[in-house]
């Protein structure tokens, strides 16, 4: 028989806690089913003998319920994905320069994770067999075998050596699980292996607790792509030197990716600067003392909470929003209903949306002053070299904490004070390089408005290769607009 242990569930002060956190829940090694063959990749051979997680793992497969969440959007029933540079067009302009800046669509699900990188801008995918890292199953293997040549190589190249059945293959239970004995494992050593390294993480000591955050933390991290004086990729790492485990902080990320040149991915073209970038860092918003963290609640706690398949019990495979699943996560700890849930997560992210929208215009904002600058220069005009430098300085400051928060998908809910903490940071370093850039301005005889313009329709319209134009309909709003 299965065994699968939930929430040891006590109720403190209205709200019902797990304990400090939920005990594990553990796979029942000793089942009587047989183990799966080794090397089998294929969800559909696990099927065969976990039917249930796989019919859940596929339905990742289908669109989720519409109007249920206010700000992630990722297909939902009836609409298409929107694209994070309609939503938000001041990105537009920050990254206008590279693919990013071109189309930059929110997540359709895990089943389509490669579908999805053909089917978006070439550009994107320009970093060559790199960009499998966190898609195919098999990347940990091709990595092995190619060495170097899997970061560098073109991407098509290196998805061509995956087993032809399996090249539109994404995350497969063989990413998270052991074969043999089903329990939680880390496929990914090359990466999150390395990256634990730095955290002075010992490997054999993690608890199945951790393993229910970690086997997320393979993909759902920020990770650099460094380059050689080709601009080849060379490697895949996490910027997490410094850090410590439950504590791995944007100053240090920023600190290690502007003091390391090969992470210089991309020029952006408003500013002229070569910058690095920042993906997705759930884990890292997350494990940095976040509410939950310090509670020992893990990301399957939340995105995979147990549920009913005919009767019996299965940790839910159909990884989403947990909006989009009417909370049913949340009720394993809280008592309120999934109303007042919804209300709360809504409460927070109205608060992070709008602070992340007002610091992301303050930075872009910059980047025109920047341009200003550049352009006064190139008319004889000689703006201070010092007070340049130092509005260069708070402006990356700005931006990479604004990339930060915005590469997050839970619009600061895993972290909320984190992530106003974060966003308060970026505007306060915008709005000193937005003086210093005036000042400097003004004395080499640049006259500059008291508003920019920051052309935007020159950003969002015409994108990449489709040509994409802005889809108004799309873009979010400052929730607290005029106030
Ligand atoms: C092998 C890499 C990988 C692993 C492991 C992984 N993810 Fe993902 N995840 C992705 C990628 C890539 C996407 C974007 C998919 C797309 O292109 O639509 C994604 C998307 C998501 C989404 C958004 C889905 C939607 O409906 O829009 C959620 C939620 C999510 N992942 C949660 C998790 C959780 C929780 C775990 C751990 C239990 C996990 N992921 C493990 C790579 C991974
Ligand atoms: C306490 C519950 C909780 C925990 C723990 C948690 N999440 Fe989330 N997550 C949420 C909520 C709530 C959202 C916001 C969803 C929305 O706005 O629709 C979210 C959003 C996301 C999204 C974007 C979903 C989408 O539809 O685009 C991803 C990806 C994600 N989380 C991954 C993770 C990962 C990885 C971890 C662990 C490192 C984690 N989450 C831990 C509750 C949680
Ligand atoms: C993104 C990571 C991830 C992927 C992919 C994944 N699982 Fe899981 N799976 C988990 C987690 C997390 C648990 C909870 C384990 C625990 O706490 O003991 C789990 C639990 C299970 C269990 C134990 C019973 C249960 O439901 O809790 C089985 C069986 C299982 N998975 C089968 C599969 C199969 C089959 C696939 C592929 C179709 C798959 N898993 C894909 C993360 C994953
Ligand atoms: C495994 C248990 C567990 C789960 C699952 C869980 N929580 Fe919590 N939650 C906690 C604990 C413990 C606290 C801390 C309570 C305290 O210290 O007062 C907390 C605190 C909170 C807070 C207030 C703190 C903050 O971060 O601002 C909110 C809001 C919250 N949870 C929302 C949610 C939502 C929404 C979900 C479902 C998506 C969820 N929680 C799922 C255990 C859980």
């Amino acid at each position: 028989m299965k065994m699968l242990r939930g929430c040891v569930v006590t109720a403190v002060a209205g709200l019902a806690l797990a304990g400090f956190g939920c005990s594990a829940k553990k796979v029942d090694v000793t089942d009587a089913r047989p183990a799966i063959a080794d090397g089998a990749v294929d969800p559909a051979e696990w099927g065969k003998l976990y039917p249930k997680q796989y019919q859940l793992w596929k339905q990742t497969s289908e669109p989720t319920p519409a109007g249920k969440s206010r700000y992630k959007k990722g297909w939902d029933v009836g609409e298409e994905n929107p694209d994070k540079l309609d939503e938000y067009p001041f990105l537009a302009l920050l990254y206008n320069g590279w693919a990013f800046g071109s189309e930059y669509k929110e997540p359709r699900g895990h089943y389509y994770m490669v579908q999805d990188q053909l089917e978006v801008d070439p550009g994107r995918y320009k970093a060559g067999g790199s960009c499998l890292t966190c898609k195919t199953p098999y990347a940990p293997a091709l990595a092995g075998q190619l060495g170097r040549d899997y970061f560098a190589k073109p991407y098509q190249e290196i998805r061509g050596k995956i087993p032809k059945e399996n090249q539109t293959l994404g995350v497969s239970c063989i990413d998270c699980h052991d074969n043999r004995t089903m329990t939680l494992k880390i496929s990914r050593g090359f990466t999150l292996g390395k990256g634990l390294e730095k955290l002075g993480v010992d490997q054999s000591k993690l608890t199945q607790q951790d393993l229910r955050t970690l086997a997320c933390a393979q993909c759902h991290v920020t990770y650099s792509i460094p380059k050689d004086e080709h601009m080849k990729s060379t490697d895949v790492f996490f910027p997490w030197d410094g850090s410590k485990w439950g504590g791995i902080t944007i100053e240090n990320i920023i600190k290690k990716l502007r003091s390391n040149k090969p992470s210089g991915e991309w020029t952006q073209s408003v500013t002229g600067f070569k910058l690095a970038f920042i993906r997705h860092p759930e884990f890292e918003l997350f494990s940095n003392n976040s509410v939950h963290w310090q509670a020992g609640v893990t990301c399957a706690d939340c995105h995979m909470p147990s549920s009913e398949v005919n009767g019996q019990k299965v940790s839910d495979h159909r990884i989403m929003s947990p909006l989009k699943n009417d909370l049913k996560a949340c009720k394993q700890c809280h008592e309120e209903s999934p109303e007042k849930m919804r209300e709360k997560v809504y409460a927070i992210q109205d608060k992070v949306m709008s602070q992340y929208i007002r610091a992301g215009y303050a930075t872009a904002t910059v980047a025109k002053l920047f341009e200003m600058a550049n352009k006064a220069q190139s008319f004889g005009k000689t703006p201070d070299k010092n007070l340049y430098a130092e509005a260069k300085d708070h402006y990356e400051e700005a931006l990479y904490r604004v990339i930060f928060i915005g590469a997050e998908n839970s619009i600061g809910f895993h972290n909320p004070s984190e992530a106003q903490r974060v966003l308060a940071d970026a505007s306060t370093h915008a709005a000193a390089a937005d003086k210093l850039l005036r000042e400097m301005l003004a004395k080499a005889g640049v006259d500059v408005p008291a508003k920019v313009d920051l052309e935007l329709t020159k950003y969002v319209n015409n994108r990449g290769v489709k040509k994409l134009m802005f889809k108004p309909e799309n873009e979010i709003k400052d929730p607290f607009a005029g106030k």
